[in-house]
């Protein structure tokens, strides 16, 4: 017979390993995955790209329901297109990357995305690692598994460096916090820990052992299922 599907949250700031954890057990237990962080990303892309001034919750707002925003839950091969375009490069731009915290935090935006992430983790057969902000506390409170990650901030800064080659590592620093703040502060459901979240500390294990905990969980829900 074939596992029950199983959804797994899994938040935390950024820098914490989310990504890869969450593509890594994905793709190693058969679930579909899902990057909300790319959709707020391409939300934020495609307004900068139609000259809205992100600047004015209002003018976000009333443009939230334009673009067409369509995520692949591929965990080998995520994708993630605005109105038929492949955006998946553009949207890890600096531009986009201090402009996203803001455009995240208009309600409009967040109720927009929100609803296409509770269809996305209806329809996985098999379930779905959704990583984000929010998942645990407000988009999938009914999620099988959540996990929250944590990282030093020293660390946190170091490993995005990794990801964006020739980039000074203060200066990353700065920017990650400057974004987790912005994201932990907003009034509609900011970056939180839920109640029943797992937390890992990430600071000191390496990737392999984060996946390796987080799927040792996943089979343990499955398990008691
Ligand atoms: O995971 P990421 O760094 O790509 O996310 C980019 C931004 O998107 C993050 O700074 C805040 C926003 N975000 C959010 O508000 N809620 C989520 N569930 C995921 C991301």
């Amino acid at each position: 017979r074939t596992a029950p599907a199983v959804i797994v949250a899994i938040d935390g700031p950024a820098g914490t390993g989310k990504s890869s954890t969450s593509k890594a057990v994905a793709a190693q237990l058969g679930l579909s995955y899902l990057d909300t962080g790319a959709q707020y990303r391409a939300i934020t892309w495609w307004m900068v790209n139609n000259g809205i001034d992100i600047a004015d919750p209002t003018a976000v707002a009333a443009v939230a329901g334009k673009p067409e925003i369509v995520s692949g839950t591929d965990p080998k091969a995520p994708t993630i297109s605005v109105d038929g375009t492949d955006v998946s490069g553009p949207i890890r731009s600096p531009e986009v990357s201090s402009k996203v915290s803001a455009v995240s935090a208009v309600p409009e935006v967040r109720a927009r995305i929100t609803e296409l992430q509770r269809s996305l983790a209806a329809s996985a057969e098999n379930g779905m690692v959704v990583e984000g902000r929010d998942i645990g506390t407000t988009v999938l409170p009914d999620a099988d598994l959540k996990i929250f990650l944590t990282a030093s901030p020293e660390a946190r800064a170091a490993r995005r460096n990794g990801e964006l080659k020739g980039a000074d590592l203060h200066a990353t620093r700065e920017a990650l916090i400057k974004r987790d703040a912005a994201d932990s502060s907003r009034k509609t459901s900011p970056l939180a820990k839920a109640d029943d979240a797992v937390e890992v500390d990430t600071t000191d294990l390496t990737l392999q052992q984060v996946i390796e905990c987080v799927v040792t969980l996943v089979e343990e829900k499955r398990a008691g299922k």
